[in-house]
């Protein structure tokens, strides 16, 4: 039995379509369904398959610690997190309560756990807990990509809030012992994406013919990976990562945001043509997000050499996947989308900049 953490949400869920799909062992999700956390997400697990769902908060550590008892999971995966930067700028108290408070409340849960159960138990049991590569801060244009010994430099309430989760999380290793797994991954892309993320918003605002907001001047660069390849990763390091340490997760697949654009326009101009004109006419410059980190680049050489892992996707075959994915979920998209932020954060008075 394995207990994910944010199942419900855009990675998790994949994880545990995925997981679900190839193997036997039984999954418990605790979920709050936060506004990116939806059980629609799941809804493609089979009835036969051993899903558990529990709607929970990661900072209720009683409720996880009867779940512990109860099902006796081998590993706890963390995935549950606050995990948007613009919001993180415009609100950071949320963030601190889940990505700090809340695995905070869940290490020490698992920590009670794992002390109570047997020798060979207590030795196979780990805690994964699914971190990001915004915690090593920004690169230069000639910096060399991070590597599992970058030093942490978080910029934004997002990065600083997981770097400290990471830090508690090598804290209880070190401290206590508790066989801990850290993954640092690059930002992912792929279906049950939450549409205020980059990809989702310049493909849900192309079909609508809405502007397609590019912060500053496009150049900001972010590697990418396909969220599959993302949980395959984290799959391998569950099973081989050795404990303690922790993995840099990324496709060496840089682009800047002005390049994923241009792409995501042309690809729907192929897949799903506008009537008039090219997508690409409704790329909008829009003001820059505050502290914008210039560009993040993963070295996964170690999740290269020592686990033998790589992506199966190439970008543009995983963008073009991502694409007709979104084309035929449309009306999962309506559901989930939180217009509120949208006015928020796009609407106020007049953000553009100049039109591309
Ligand atoms: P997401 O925002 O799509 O999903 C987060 C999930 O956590 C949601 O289902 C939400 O309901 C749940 N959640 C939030 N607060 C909770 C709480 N207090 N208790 C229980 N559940 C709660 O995020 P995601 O993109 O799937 O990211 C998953 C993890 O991967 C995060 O830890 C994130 O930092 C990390 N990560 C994400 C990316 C990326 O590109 N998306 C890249 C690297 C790492
Ligand atoms: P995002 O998907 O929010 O991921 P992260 O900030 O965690 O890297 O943003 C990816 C990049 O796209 C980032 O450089 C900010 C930029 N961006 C835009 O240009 N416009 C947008 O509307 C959004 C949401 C992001």
């Amino acid at each position: 039995m394995l207990l994910i953490t944010g199942g419900a949400g855009f990675i998790g869920s994949n994880f545990v379509v995925d997981w679900l799909s190839a193997r036997e062992e039984p999954v418990i999700v605790v979920d709050a369904l936060t506004y990116a956390g939806s059980v629609q997400n799941l809804a493609s697990v089979s009835p036969t398959d051993a899903l558990v769902f529990v709607k929970g908060d990661v900072c209720d550590r009683p409720l996880i610690a009867s779940l512990c008892a109860k099902y006796r999971p081998r590993a706890i995966l963390h995935f549950a997190a606050e995990s948007h930067v613009d919001r993180s700028i415009h609100g950071p108290g949320e963030f601190v309560r889940t990505n700090v408070t809340g695995t905070f409340e869940l290490l020490e849960a698992a920590r009670a756990y794992w002390k109570g159960i047997n020798e060979s138990e207590r030795s196979s049991f780990r805690f994964l807990h699914v971190s990001t590569d915004e915690v090593y801060g920004a690169l230069g244009d000639s910096d060399a990509p991070f590597t599992e010994s970058s030093a942490y430099a978080p910029n934004s309430p997002y990065a600083a809030t997981k770097a400290a989760s990471d830090h508690l999380v090598r804290a209880y290793f070190h401290t206590y012992g508790l066989p801990t797994l850290t993954t640092n991954c690059s930002n992912n892309f792929g279906p049950y994406q939450f549409p205020e993320k980059l990809i989702p918003i310049l493909i849900l605002n192309a079909l609508d013919e809405r502007p397609l907001p590019v912060y500053g001047d496009g150049c900001n660069v972010r590697d990418w990976l396909f969220v599959a390849d993302h949980c395959r990763g984290i799959a391998t390091v569950l099973e081989h990562g050795v404990v303690g340490e922790t993995y840099n997760i990324g496709a060496r697949c840089e682009k800047s945001n002005l390049e994923i654009a241009h792409t995501v326009c042309s690809m729907l101009d192929a897949l799903a043509p506008r009537g008039r004109g090219h997508y690409s006419d409704l790329m909008t410059f829009v003001a820059d997000r505050p502290g914008h980190d210039r560009r993040y680049a993963i070295d996964p050489s170690k999740m290269e050499s020592n686990l033998n892992w790589r992506p199966l996707e190439t970008f543009e075959s995983a963008l073009r996947k991502t694409i007709v994915w979104y084309l035929k979920n449309i009306p999962w998209a309506n559901e989930v989308s939180d217009r509120e932020w949208t006015d928020l954060h796009y609407g106020a008075e007049s953000k553009v900049v100049a039109a591309q």
